[in-house]
């Protein structure tokens, strides 16, 4: 097997969905997928079957979920920037229901609905004002971000939804950021979303999403290999305060699919400077962007050599033209060498649906493992 490649883990992607729904059932709770965390339709095609509804961000998307399995009343389409084209594709798939984020989109789904002669169901975006205590190029619920409107904003198209025979307003959206890891956030957001919801009057509408951000543990994949939804669903249901008749509904991505994908690539060369020893692999960030962008972590182990001391540290970085282009840096690992293979854990979101053919690099493919065991390639 030619490296770099993700490896899946399926059966741990069955045992984490799994997961979820049981938690998710207790409430009576509705989950969709988010595709943007990973679209790869091996993955779909489980994850749909598993009755998941989808979350997408773009007209693409909405297809791909189609293709893979998605039922068009299961999907909502969020985003800042859609197109008149995304909108119509949404509003003749008959989705769910769009997620719209101005008072100007409002108008152009009203618009492109009325051409249409269909109507549209919508979801207002309401910025809460949260703060998700995570990387802030992952939060999105601030007063600052561009997404979504104001409460007063929603509130004026609420007072004039009935104006607008093609549109039917079935509720409110939030979603506050990314990766986190501290149910105190989740309490916040409930227990702001109750103050909106009396301020609006909304209790009523029959949709209520609360987005999605539930994180994983990159620091200890191997013990914490499912997202504590029994905590998450818990602290939300503990807190929020819905209409008798609404719905609640949620976008995971990450804690679905994280870590149940893993990326191997090569040692080509190791090289020690006076400062630093380096592991120069054949995966790039193009592969996993993700240490890039956010200086994130993920944890890196050579499997070569798996019974062997860690007896000193190597930044593991990839082959790119850039110095960012570092999966790890001092991280611990035995004497490695030219032809080791390295598993970067945590990689099933955000590192294939992220990734790009920089430096004309190829994208790496995938390799899918049932049983639950490594599916190692052969030296
Ligand atoms: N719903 C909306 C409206 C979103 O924007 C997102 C993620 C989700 C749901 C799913 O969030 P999750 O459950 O996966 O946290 N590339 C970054 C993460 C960006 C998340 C963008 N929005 C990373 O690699 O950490």
């Amino acid at each position: 097997m030619q490296t770099p490649f993700y490896q899946y883990d399926l059966a741990l992607l069955n045992d984490t969905l799994n997961a979820a729904v049981a938690q998710a059932t207790r409430y009576g709770y509705t989950i969709h997928y988010a595709l943007k965390a990973n679209a790869n339709p091996a993955l779909l095609k489980i994850i749909s079957g598993a009755g998941f509804g989808a979350d997408c961000v773009s007209g693409n998307e909405i297809k791909v979920a189609l293709k893979n399995g998605f039922k068009p009343q299961g999907i909502v389409f969020a985003g800042v920037g859609k197109t008149d084209w995304e909108i119509e594709y949404a509003i003749e798939q008959n989705i769910q229901c769009i997620h719209c984020e101005s008072v100007q989109e409002f108008q152009v789904i009203e618009q492109i609905a009325q051409k249409l002669n269909k109507t549209a169901s919508i979801a207002l975006r309401i910025n809460p004002n949260v703060d998700a205590n995570t990387h802030k190029s992952i939060t999105t619920g601030l007063k600052e971000n561009k997404f979504g409107m104001s409460a007063e904003e929603a509130s004026l198209i609420l007072n004039s939804a009935n104006k607008y025979k093609n549109i039917n307003l079935v509720g409110l959206h939030f979603h506050i950021g990314s990766q986190i890891m501290n149910m105190e956030v989740f309490k916040n957001l409930a227990l702001e979303v109750n103050r909106i919801q009396e301020r609006l009057q909304s209790k009523a509408l029959p949709y209520l999403n609360l987005g999605g951000g539930l994180g994983i543990d990159y620091i200890n994949p191997s013990i914490n290999r499912i997202a504590d939804f029994e905590g998450y669903f818990k602290t939300i249901n503990q807190w929020l305060n819905p209409g008798k008749e609404q719905t609640i509904h949620f976008e995971l991505g990450r804690s679905l699919v994280g870590q149940c994908g893993q990326l191997y690539t090569r040692v080509l060369y190791t090289k020690t400077t006076k400062s630093r020893n380096f592991a120069i692999v054949d995966a790039g960030m193009n592969a996993l962007i993700r240490p890039a962008l956010y200086g994130a972590i993920h944890r890196i182990e050579n499997i070569s050599k798996i019974e062997y001391p860690t007896i000193a540290t190597y930044d593991v970085v990839g082959p790119i033209c850039e110095t960012t282009d570092c999966f790890g840096e001092q991280v611990n690992l035995p004497n490695t060498e030219r032809g080791d293979l390295l598993v970067v854990h945590s990689c099933g979101a955000y590192a294939e649906s992220m990734a790009s053919d920089y430096n004309l690099r190829e994208r790496p493919k995938s390799v899918f493992n049932h049983s639950g065991l490594a599916l190692l390639p052969k030296h």
